[in-house]
């Protein structure tokens, strides 16, 4: 199973950053291809937790193979922040290999974001203001600055004086801003080009040698499906494709590269920033398991809102992603609840209450729908300590059983805790991973 895509198969999240380092222990290569530092993904080894934010979460493993792909938005300040902590935290670095073909994040970039949020008032997406739109907008229009571009002075100014000009004129109040001045810019980025030059390199031929080689290549997505810019909730979504498909655009490989596609979920649901989330959850149900699952922004602290399993968005996730396995996670934060509501299809909130067992292709269905429910049992039993599938009680089992089967996608990974050895392999998939980390 040479290629393996991770990809959330929710509304981000989802517990990525766990997965990927546990699959990255029998990887080669970890490649992230989308998204920028908008993510936050979490790994928790013992006593310590690393948020990363750009660089891909198998950097924990020493031996393998890291690339920031063609596909991501990279700010540069993040990014050597980044790798100046991992350092701090004695993380060995050395094969970290960024896209020379990536975009940069740009300070005009975080400016427009902030700009087009308090521009949007009310209806704001609720970004993460890191200047993640208008720097994948600037790649379409085909104003980006590459990471290639660090490395050549002369490009590097002539590049920015033509993204820079519209900019002035949509950022007015700020013309004058020291963040917009021409050489301040490009020396500051000329510096990161500096810091950043040994890692640059051609990261498709990299991941194609890997993949000729035989070796396992995991290809770690960003936010989740439901953020997708074409198949999400547009317009409050992110934008680039958080989708299986898009592994094959950022990283430079062919869909035949592909063996598998693990979308890794919540065993509840959780969203941050604006936009419809049909079992959405309020009062105290919703503030406890907040509070039971620590969800709180990994990269801006913000309260995730939460609600129940959708399994009507989850099941139209694994159409477009052809998902192959689920890796639930967070199974461990439902005990103590009497039920669980399962949401097995929408109902709209209008006069007509017609009923949806798909997810609606419409803005205004999805945002006046609401989940209709199938009940099953809770379980009381702390399962953070459980490590087989026979240890879960017979409710949880039941649960995942029941989501397994609706979405017609089996389980290979259980997580009951936040610690990278608090999860349950399960079902073939699992096996086979688990036998081969062993060998
Ligand atoms: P990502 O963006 O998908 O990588 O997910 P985040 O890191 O933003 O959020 C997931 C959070 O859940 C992190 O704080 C993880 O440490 C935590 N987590 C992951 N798996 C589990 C689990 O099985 N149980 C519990 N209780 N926490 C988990
Ligand atoms: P990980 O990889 C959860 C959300 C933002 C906002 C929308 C658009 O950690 O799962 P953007 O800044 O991308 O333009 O914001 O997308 N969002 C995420 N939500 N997890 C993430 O990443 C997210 N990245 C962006 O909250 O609603
Ligand atoms: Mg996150």
């Amino acid at each position: 199973m040479p290629g393996i895509v991770l990809v959330g198969a929710q509304w981000g999240d989802e517990g990525k950053g766990k997965v990927t380092d546990l699959l990255a222990e029998r990887a080669d290569a970890v490649v992230r291809f989308q998204g920028g530092n908008n993510a936050g993904h979490t790994i928790v080894r013992g006593r310590q937790t690393y948020k990363l934010h750009l660089i891909p979460s198998g950097i924990l493993h020493k031996d393998t193979l890291c690339v920031i792909g063609n596909g991501v938005v990279i700010d540069p300040r993040v990014l050597t922040d980044e790798l100046d902590e991992l350092r701090r935290r004695r993380v060995d670095t050395r094969l970290l290999r960024i896209s020379a073909n990536a975009h940069l994040i740009m300070p005009y970039h975080m400016m427009l974001d902030h700009a087009g949020e308090a521009k949007l008032g009310k209806l704001q997406i609720g970004t993460t203001r890191r200047g993640i739109g208008p720097c994948y907008a600037d790649k379409a229009a085909r104003l980006g600055i590459r990471v290639q571009d660090l490395l050549d002075e002369k490009i590097l100014k002539k590049k920015i004086v033509a993204a820079l000009e519209p900019k002035r004129l949509s950022l007015r109040p700020f013309a004058k801003d020291p963040r917009l001045d021409l050489q301040t810019i490009t020396e500051e980025y000329l510096t990161y080009g500096h810091r950043l030059a040994s890692y640059i390199a051609d990261t498709v031929r990299l991941v194609h040698e890997r993949l000729d080689a035989g070796e396992t290549v995991v290809f770690e997505g960003a936010q989740g499906a439901l953020l997708d810019i074409d198949h999400g909730t547009y317009p409050f979504v992110t934008s680039s494709n958080p989708v299986a498909g898009a592994a094959c655009v950022g990283a430079g490989v062919g869909p035949k590269d592909i063996d598998e596609v693990w979308g890794v979920i919540k065993a509840y649901s959780t969203r941050v920033g604006a936009g419809p989330f049909p079992t959405e959850l309020d009062g105290e149900l919703a503030d406890e398991i907040r509070e039971r699952g620590g969800e709180y922004g990994t990269t801006t602290g913000r309260p995730r809102r939460v609600g129940w399993l959708d399994l009507v968005a989850l099941r139209y996730a694994a159409r477009i992603n052809s998902l192959t396995a689920l890796a639930v996670m967070k199974l461990d934060v439902l005990s103590g609840l009497d039920r669980l509501c399962v949401c097995t299809r929408y109902r709209s909130t209008g006069p007509d209450g017609a009923e949806f067992e798909h997810f609606p292709y419409h803005q205004t269905v999805l945002h006046h729908a609401t989940g209709e429910y199938v009940q099953l049992e809770g379980w009381s039993e702390d399962l953070t300590e459980c490590r087989e599938e026979s240890e879960l009680p017979a409710a949880a089992r039941d649960y995942l059983r029941f989501m397994a089967e609706f979405v017609g996608v089996p389980v290979a990974l259980i997580g009951v805790g936040p610690g990278r050895d608090q999860v349950i392999w399960s079902g073939r998939t699992g096996a086979n991973w688990l036998a081969a980390a062993a060998a």
